[in-house]
């Protein structure tokens, strides 16, 4: 059985200057759960974190956040909650250090005990080196270290991550994201994950809702949401290289084919079933098209990442 939700919103809905940002938004969080909350640029992440944590009231709905609600009780929600904020947010002035120390005092601990907490952040994120030099200089892979560690200080229940690799390169993406895994492991941690990127949600999450202008469109373990996402079976087709768009328009207009997506080798076909791939082989042979190899298979996470990114511009262009 589930253990009772840490986060409920009901209905949440908020609009800025008659623009509808998040609208009815129901969700439930477990605790010890990794949600992420998945969707392009302006699909509403960041004002439903803001939401939950109280920073912002909704025009309409409810949302429950540890039993407290945010809207009325936001010091006491931000008291059990840690927050990364897209853009990092430190005080260049002072030294890493100095901003985590900063942050504890204002959190109501003794000076020993911030110096303490501090410490131990630092360490864990390999920053100790680095805490008496001012943050100005820093990298944004050292920024977003600081501000993990300072979402980390008072040991919350639940840690909001908003865009966490978000200008990141490659290299520190890879390492931000293996801590948020290990810290999302952390008993009894609630994490909510916000960011555009489906492969960084995919590898932590264990949950996925998806956000799409301001709406939940889907919501589910990666692999319950390859099925909802993605209708048929998928199958990849070799081509030795990309297809043309005539290629694409010939299978895209068989009976039984569901979508069809171009990929680097060849093609990767939604088909109802089994039989329709034969007519997909004959059709490509009767063209004179080379096939080197073609297999069905289980939806991935790809398929998923494909198949909403094609909905997310399908609708951004509308
Ligand atoms: N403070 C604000 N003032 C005006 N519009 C806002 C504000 N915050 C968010 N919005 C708008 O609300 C929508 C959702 O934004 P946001 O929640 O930041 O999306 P996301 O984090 O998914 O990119 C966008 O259209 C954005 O422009
Ligand atoms: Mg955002």
């Amino acid at each position: 059985m589930m253990p009772d939700p840490v986060i409920t919103a009901n209905s949440l809905t908020r609009s800025f200057d008659g623009q509808v940002a998040l609208d009815g938004l129901d969700l439930d969080v477990h605790r010890g759960e990794v949600l992420a909350l998945l969707g392009p640029n302006g699909a509403g992440k960041t004002t439903t974190v803001r939401l939950l944590n109280g920073v912002l009231a909704p025009d309409s709905g409810h949302a429950s956040v540890l039993g407290l609600d945010p809207a009325t009780d936001g010091d006491a929600v931000r008291r059990r909650t840690g927050v990364l904020t897209e853009n990092a947010g430190l005080d260049d002035r002072l030294t890493a250090r100095e901003n985590l120390e900063y942050t504890a005092r204002m959190r109501g601990y003794s000076k020993s005990e911030a110096r303490d907490r501090v410490h131990v952040q630092l360490d864990r994120f390999g920053m100790n080196d680095q805490a008496d030099q001012r943050t100005v200089g820093f990298s944004t892979g050292q920024r977003k270290r600081i501000a993990l560690a300072r979402a980390l200080l008072h040991d919350p229940d639940i840690l909001f991550l908003d865009e966490p690799t978000s200008g990141l390169d490659p290299s520190a993406t890879r390492d931000v994201t293996d801590l948020i895994g290990s810290l999302a492991r952390e008993q009894g941690r609630t994490v909510v994950l916000a960011t555009h990127f489906l492969g960084e949600a995919g590898r932590i999450a264990d949950r996925m809702a998806v956000l799409d202008h301001g709406r939940l469109r889907a919501s589910g373990r990666p692999d319950q949401l390859a099925a909802e996402l993605w209708d048929g079976i998928p199958a990849d087709i070799d081509l030795g290289q990309p297809p043309t768009t005539e290629v694409v328009a010939l299978v895209e207009r068989l009976d039984g084919v569901l979508h069809v997506s171009a990929r680097a080798a060849g093609l990767t076909v939604g088909v109802r079933d089994r039989v329709v791939m034969a007519t997909v082989l004959r059709e490509l042979a009767a063209n004179e098209i080379d096939v080197f190899g073609a297999s069905l298979r289980q939806a991935s996470m790809e398929d998923v990442y494909f198949a909403l990114e094609e909905s997310f511009t399908t609708k951004s262009v509308s």
